[in-house]
């Protein structure tokens, strides 16, 4: 890898835009990268399945969050996604049995419900942002199905707030030194910074309180079990923490997802017209259900596929506790290992014209490395919403396909951004044509 100013510059890049940094860096000096961060320390781009294999599941008690994280976590505090250690597992125990497969098939009708209303809105003919829509739909569901709270109508604001948060990680980046405190205090100089911190507080207190009021009722939700009265309740702080974290975890990528395959299907009509000719012949015309996933293996495929080029959850990152040896790097105790799914899933050893959209690398046998695709992670911090968050796409897109054809409109570029998660940098308009 680089050294000196040269590896300074890469620190600057970084700094500003941590992807554009490490596309960088892989296309430079390739799929095992050291970037020096001072005497001891440095940055590990490690873009082999072994290399995620290792840090993630085989030694992954030698790993914990890395420092990266620190300015999400100024946000997310004790959730799921940025806790360590104890309250890590107190909390993945208390929120996993909610996303036990018997739940995530139950929440199958109430998926499709929700996503049936919002694209029936949709007129024939109408320009309509599709990423919008898309975190609409995906923030509903999650509102409903997991909080029993109805929170479309707060969409628009919470997508504002999530881009302002978002923005802010990435220039916390530079300041993570300082500690929490300090971060704080930058984050006090950042515009939008505050404002999406009180807006996202305001929406949690809303589903908080809601539930206090009302009770609990009916089937046990995933509100119930965090807000359960046991020998080990969470403390007010860990409940607004971990619904935060569930709301923003549980909607935005699945949204992003979706957002990227309606893109993708646009540009590849062969591949549309497949999944229009599938999701014809398996729905009819009621709701589709959980039953019906493994009817609609191309439904899957394109789906798989687009999150293999744009993975909503684009880089993985981890610290080293204790000296290791990487399969041939030598990482140093408190050092940063860079597991990016962005770029293992375009590196060109693993994976036949890369920049491709070929859905049928998904179908049938594959005899890929196990680690080489990696959308949600690996190891015990896999995603916990995984099972859930393909059977909403899958739904979602399947009475999309039924329903309307989307296309972009004629001449838009759509370039990407990638802060802690890989979405369209701005408005997608597409044109709908009701089928
Ligand atoms: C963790 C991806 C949907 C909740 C993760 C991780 C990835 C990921 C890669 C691991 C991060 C790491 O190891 O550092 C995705 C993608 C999704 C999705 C691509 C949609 C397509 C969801 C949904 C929920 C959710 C629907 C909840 C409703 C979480 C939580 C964690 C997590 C709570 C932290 C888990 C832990 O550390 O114990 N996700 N996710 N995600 N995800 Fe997802």
């Amino acid at each position: 890898g680089p050294s000196g100013a040269e590896a300074v510059r890469w620190w600057a890049r970084m700094m500003r835009d941590p992807m554009d940094a490490y596309g960088g860096l892989f296309r430079r000096y390739g799929d095992a990268v050291r970037l020096p961060r001072d005497r001891r320390r440095a940055l590990y781009l490690l873009s082999r399945p072994e290399h995620a294999e290792h840090v993630l599941v085989a030694k992954q008690d030698n790993y914990v969050k890395a420092f990266t994280y620190r300015p999400l976590r100024v946000f997310l505090g004790d959730g799921l996604l940025t806790s360590e250690g104890e309250t890590w597992r107190r909390h993945r125990r208390l929120v996993q049995p909610a996303f036990a497969q018997r739940h995530v098939t139950a929440f199958a009708p109430g998926m499709a419900g929700v996503a049936a209303r919002g694209i029936g809105r949709w007129p024939d003919g109408v320009m309509l942002d599709a990423a919008a829509h898309m975190r609409r739909i995906t923030l509903d569901i999650v509102g409903r199905v997991l909080f029993g709270s109805e929170l479309a109508a707060e969409s628009d604001a919470t997508g504002r707030a999530l881009a302002d948060l978002q923005r802010s990680a990435v220039i916390g980046l530079g300041a993570t030194f300082l500690g929490d405190a300090g971060l704080r205090r930058v984050f006090r100089l950042v515009p939008g910074a505050q404002r999406a911190g009180a807006q996202l507080d305001g929406i949690v207190r809303r589903v908080i309180d809601e539930r206090r009021e009302a009770g609990p009722g009916g089937e046990p939700d995933l509100l119930d079990l965090l807000m359960r009265d046991d020998d080990a309740p969470l403390s007010d702080a860990e409940l607004r923490d971990e619904v935060l974290t569930l709301l923003l975890a549980g909607h935005e990528t699945t949204a992003a997802a979706l957002t990227w395959t309606l893109i993708l299907l646009s540009r590849y009509p062969a591949a549309r017209d497949r999944l229009e000719a599938e999701v014809d012949e398996v729905l009819g015309d009621g709701l589709p259900d959980a039953k019906d996933l493994d009817r609609l293996p191309w439904t899957r495929a394109v789906l798989s596929e687009s999150m293999r080029l744009y993975p909503p959850a684009w880089t993985i990152e981890r610290d080293a506790v204790a000296d290791d040896d990487v399969a041939g790097a030598e990482v140093s105790a408190g050092s940063t290992i860079v597991i990016s799914p962005y770029l293992l899933h375009r590196n060109p050893d693993l994976w036949p014209d890369p920049e491709g959209f070929r859905p049928e690398r998904f179908l049938g046998e594959q005899d890929r490395p196990r680690h080489a695709y990696l959308p949600f992670g690996g190891g015990r911090r896999i995603c916990v919403g995984a099972s859930f968050a393909m059977m909403e796409a899958v739904l979602v897109l399947a009475l999309i396909a039924r329903e309307a054809r989307l296309d972009l409109a004629p001449g838009v570029a759509v370039p990407s951004r990638a802060e802690v998660t890989l979405r369209p940098a701005r408005p997608v308009p597409m044109r709908v044509s009701r089928r």
